[in-house]
Formats: structure tokens, C-alpha cells, sequence
């Protein structure tokens, strides 16, 4: 049986949007975006697909748009969007559930059958192909067992918990089983969502330059569309770490500066530092970064999740010091964190003889705390919150 079967797939949609009121009715194709995507989710074979709205009057073209489409509906509150879900979940039961939202119109049918696929696999509680994001802005899926949306239903108090569905769950990966689906590919710097009105006229571009009926997958529209994102030279950008890492990271690791100011002054053996960084591929619990200036692999910074705070390690090449990279890893790091909710407040803990540290952790705007045996305790609050 595929695994569609056991799936209900809610899509969030509502009239109001800060930046672009109506944006999910705006025109894809002849057709409101919403039944752009709607049409196109056509292709999924869960066992119910729902658009989740509100109740408000001004909701009621979304409504409209989606029983058009032959496509169930639930109404609830605008701002808990959470308690939606659970609305969706207990009129359509199913053991497993996918987020999806309307401004995501390109969000691919085959996709969320991988996605789908890999939480299967994995026996995770939480899927997603966002932590780390290898697939462009817009193409995001959300896969959680019925059970652990309950749990949130039930135990979510803060209002980003509520308002946004899923964090209760991907903030606490000591408490869920969170994966990843990964493209293999460097796009999460790539936008395809609608959030703007540029953003609307590239899905438009892109959507016409496909032609047909709208039906074609990511893959193809990627290889029309290609990669747009900027990187200029000598500007430092964060790739997720992947397998062909493991020796430089360890290197960098080693290194006699990075020992003598570390709480482990021994080095890591190989053994040990391939089985510990096998795990750390594609784990959202922790979001793990190699900075990258001009195609050249200069350091990596690694924030380690758990209750809503991250912790934060980083190294650079030795050969790359003193050059602001350790500074601006910091600061792309920050910038990847303000994207999603993932921690509210990352600390670091820094030997009081590492100067370049201290220094670089005041430069990307953290603050000193004091001194927690015998290191001394930065932090950042990440500013969305
Ligand atoms: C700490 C580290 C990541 C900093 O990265 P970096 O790329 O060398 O740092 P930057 O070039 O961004 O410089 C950061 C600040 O430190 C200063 N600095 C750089 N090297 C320095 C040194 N050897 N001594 C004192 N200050 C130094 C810079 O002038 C800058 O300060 P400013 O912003 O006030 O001008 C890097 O030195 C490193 O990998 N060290 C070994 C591993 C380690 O200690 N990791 C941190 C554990 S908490």
C-alpha cells in the first residue's frame, strides 16, 4: 500500500497577509493560486486533502475556491492555526498528517510522496525537507504522525506554537524523532514561494515558461528555471555539511588552537568522529553548516538544538583565521535561524583565553551572560520571536 493512503493533507490558506493581502487568489495560470495548487495536489492519493481556513467572512472565497476544486474544507480560528489542524484531524482521522501552505504554489505531488516515504522510513514523529533546507523556498513539506500533532494540540502554549503549527515539535527534538528529506542539491537559498509581489511575478514567469497544464515536478521546473541566487565574490555563504565533509571537519576539529580551547582538550579519533558525524547529516536537532567563500570550504558553525535553544560550536581553517569568516558565520547562521523557529535563544560558551572568539561573538551581536565554569556564556535571541 503506498503510504499516501494512510495520510490526511491539510493546506492552510487565509485571505489576510501582511505583505500581500489576497495573495492566494491572485492569478497562476487563469486560475486562482490556491486552485493552481489545489490542481496540481490533484495528483496526491492520501485519503483526504483539506484547505484549512478561518472562519472569518472575509475567508470565504477560500472556501469557494476549494469546493470548486472538489477539495474539503475546514473553518477555525485565523491566528490558532494549530487548533485548525486539529479541527482537520478530527474530521478527517488519519495516522499520519502533512502541513502544507497556500502561498507554496508550486509545491510538487511527488514530493510529498518522498517526504511521506523517508517519514515512514525513518519512524519519525516529524518530517520535513526544511532542516537543513536543500529545496528552494516554497517547495516546503511537513509529515507528522497524527500522535505527535496531539501532543502539540494539547501541550503548545506559545503563540508562535500555535500560530505556526509545527515548532512545538521541531523545537524539541529531545522529546520528537525529527527528519529530513534532502534534495542533494545546494537551493535553499532559492525562492519559489509567494510572499512578495516579485515573488508572484517569478512563479508566474516560471509557471508560463513550463506551459501545459501546470502539472510538471520540481525537478523539471528547476532544470528550466535554474539557480538564482546570489553569491558574490568573496561573500561567505553556509551549504549544509554533507558526507565528503567528515575529514575537514575533524581537521578543523583537531586543530591544536581549537583543542587548547575546548572543554575536551583531547583530539577526536577517526573512528569516533566518523560514527558521531554519520549522525549528523540531515538531523534536524542539529543545523550544521560549512561556511563557503569562493568555492573554498573555510570553516563550519553548528548549532545543537534542545529545547528550544540552540547551541552554537564553530572552527575555522587555520589557514582561513583572522580573516572576519568566524565573524560572518556567526552572522549567516543567525540569518538561517531568523527563517524558521526552530530555537529562540542560541548560547555559546567560549574559553576566556580565546580572544578571536569572544571577539567574533560580540561582532554578530551576542551578549555576554558571565561565566559558567570557567567559560564564559554568550547569547543571541533570535529577533522573529
Ligand atoms: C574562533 C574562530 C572561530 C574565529 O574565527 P576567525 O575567522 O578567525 O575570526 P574573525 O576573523 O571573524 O575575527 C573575529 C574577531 O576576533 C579578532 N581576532 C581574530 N584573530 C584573533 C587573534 N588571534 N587574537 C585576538 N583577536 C583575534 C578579529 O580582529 C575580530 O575582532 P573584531 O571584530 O573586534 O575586529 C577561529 O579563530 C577558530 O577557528 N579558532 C579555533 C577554534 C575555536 O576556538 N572555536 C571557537 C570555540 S568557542
Amino acid at each position: 500500500l503506498p503510504s499516501d493512503a494512510a495520510a490526511v493533507c491539510v493546506v492552510q490558506a487565509r485571505m489576510g497577509s501582511t505583505r500581500l493581502p489576497g495573495k492566494v487568489l491572485a492569478d497562476i495560470d487563469g486560475r486562482p493560486m490556491l486552485r493552481f495548487m489545489l490542481d496540481r495536489l490533484a495528483a496526491l492519493t492520501v485519503a483526504k486533502l483539506v484547505v484549512a481556513t478561518s472562519a472569518l467572512d472575509r475567508d470565504d472565497p477560500i472556501e469557494a475556491v476549494a469546493t470548486a476544486a472538489g477539495v474539503a474544507v475546514v473553518r477555525g480560528s485565523e491566528h490558532d492555526v494549530l487548533d485548525r489542524f486539529r479541527l482537520a484531524v478530527e474530521t478527517y482521522p488519519a495516522p499520519v498528517v502533512i502541513r502544507l501552505t497556500g502561498d507554496c504554489p508550486l509545491t510538487d505531488a511527488s514530493l510529498v510522496t518522498d517526504v511521506l516515504a523517508r517519514h515512514r522510513d525513518t519512524a519519525a514523529d516529524y518530517t520535513s525537507n526544511v532542516f537543513p533546507r536543500t529545496f528552494p523556498k516554497g517547495l516546503d513539506v511537513e509529515v507528522m504522525t497524527r500522535a505527535a500533532l496531539d501532543e502539540a494540540v494539547e501541550h503548545a502554549r506559545l503563540p508562535i506554537e500555535r500560530e505556526h503549527v509545527t515548532p512545538y515539535l521541531y523545537r524539541h527534538p529531545e522529546r520528537f524523532r525529527l527528519a529530513n528529506l534532502s534534495s542533494g542539491l545546494l537551493l535553499g537559498d532559492e525562492r519559489w514561494t509567494v510572499d512578495t509581489a516579485d515573488d508572484l511575478t517569478f512563479v508566474r514567469g516560471l509557471v508560463e515558461r513550463m506551459g501545459g497544464d501546470g502539472h510538471f515536478t520540481w525537478r523539471q521546473a528547476f532544470e528550466c528555471v535554474g539557480a538564482t541566487a546570489s553569491r558574490p565574490p568573496g561573500a561567505l555563504w553556509l551549504r549544509p555539511v554533507s558526507a565528503a565533509d567528515a575529514d575537514r571537519v575533524r581537521e578543523w576539529r583537531n586543530d591544536p588552537e581549537s583543542l587548547r580551547f575546548s572543554r575536551t582538550t583531547e583530539p577526536v579519533g577517526a573512528a569516533t568522529h566518523e560514527a558521531w558525524f554519520a549522525t549528523r547529516l540531515d538531523n534536524p536537532q542539529s543545523r550544521f553548516w560549512v561556511g563557503v567563500v569562493d568555492d573554498v570550504a573555510v570553516g563550519f558553525v553548528r548549532i545543537d538544538v534542545a529545547d528550544a535553544q540552540g547551541r552554537v560550536s564553530l572552527a575555522v581553517d587555520p589557514s582561513e583565521r583572522g580573516r572576519g569568516h568566524g565573524t560572518a558565520m556567526l552572522v549567516a547562521a543567525q540569518r538561517q535561524l531568523a527563517l524558521d523557529l526552530q530555537v529562540d535563544v542560541v548560547t555559546a560558551e567560549v574559553s576566556p583565553d580565546n580572544a578571536a572568539s569572544r571577539r567574533a561573538f560580540l561582532a554578530a551581536g551576542f551578549t555576554h551572560q558571565g561565566v559558567v565554569d570557567g567559560f564564559e556564556r554568550f547569547a543571541w535571541n533570535n529577533a522573529r520571536q
